[in-house]
């Protein structure tokens, strides 16, 4: 499963990408107005960072804004994958950027249906949101099992992006699923890290090796 960064923050783009953990980034309207930096000189740094495929989110409803912001977008670097809304302007719009070679990502996707529809118009990514499903008392990783299951009998070509991920249950479903991607903020990506039994391990390893070395001291490496 490929790792995204839903963020526009960039330190924590630089941080985790010079991990060599980053295969792309995503961001929307509401993560770029949080940085409160002008959203071009944003979207041109994370651009130059990541070399993997950025989500770049259109703002416009109507199919002509879409396609005329969709080609800007796509002016930031042959990474950018315009983001679209799951409506009908969405689709069509994604329909004609696809033709035109700009990769499109159907965004806010909440049903089997929209998965289906977001494939035929298609796109690259269609984006379930697991954790506003949960948040509304549904499951999220059903939607994500069932999207599975339909594209498995088809030669759809788009990949199945799971955003809106809260927590490390929500990854490590995606990965049992199968899920192509799996876009989560950098502190979902920093719990990935982490568990109690390495950091114990690690200091036990180097205090037995210190004091090895304390009482031999010619046989260091
Ligand atoms: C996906 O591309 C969205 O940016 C994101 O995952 C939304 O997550 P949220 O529901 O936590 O805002």
């Amino acid at each position: 499963m490929k790792i995204f960064l839903d963020t526009a923050n960039i330190e924590e783009i630089k941080k985790y990408n010079d991990m060599g953990l980053v295969d792309g980034i995503t961001t929307n309207p509401s993560l770029l107005a949080k940085e409160g930096i002008a959203p071009k000189k944003q979207m041109a740094e994370i651009c130059k960072i990541v070399k993997g495929d950025i989500s770049l989110e259109v703002v416009s409803t109507e199919y002509d804004g879409m396609i005329e912001e969709g080609k800007r977008l796509r002016e930031y670097g042959e990474h950018v994958v315009v983001k679209c809304p799951m409506t009908p302007d969405g689709l069509k719009a994604c329909k004609s950027l696809t033709s035109g070679g700009i990769p499109v990502n159907v965004t806010l996707c909440f049903s089997p249906s929209q998965a289906v529809l977001a494939a035929k118009a298609g796109a690259r990514y269609v984006s379930p949101f697991v954790g506003r499903l949960d948040d509304i008392g549904e499951d999220g990783m059903e939607l994500i099992e069932e999207i599975k299951q339909i594209y498995s009998h088809y030669d759809f070509h788009t990949q199945i992006l799971v955003a809106s991920i809260r927590n490390l249950d929500h990854v490590v479903k995606s990965a049992k699923i199968g899920a192509d991607v799996g876009t989560m903020p950098p502190s979902i990506l920093g719990e990935m890290l982490k568990h109690p039994l390495t950091d114990k391990g690690l200091k036990n390893f180097l205090a037995d090796w210190e004091q090895f070395v304390s009482e031999n001291p010619d046989f260091q490496f």
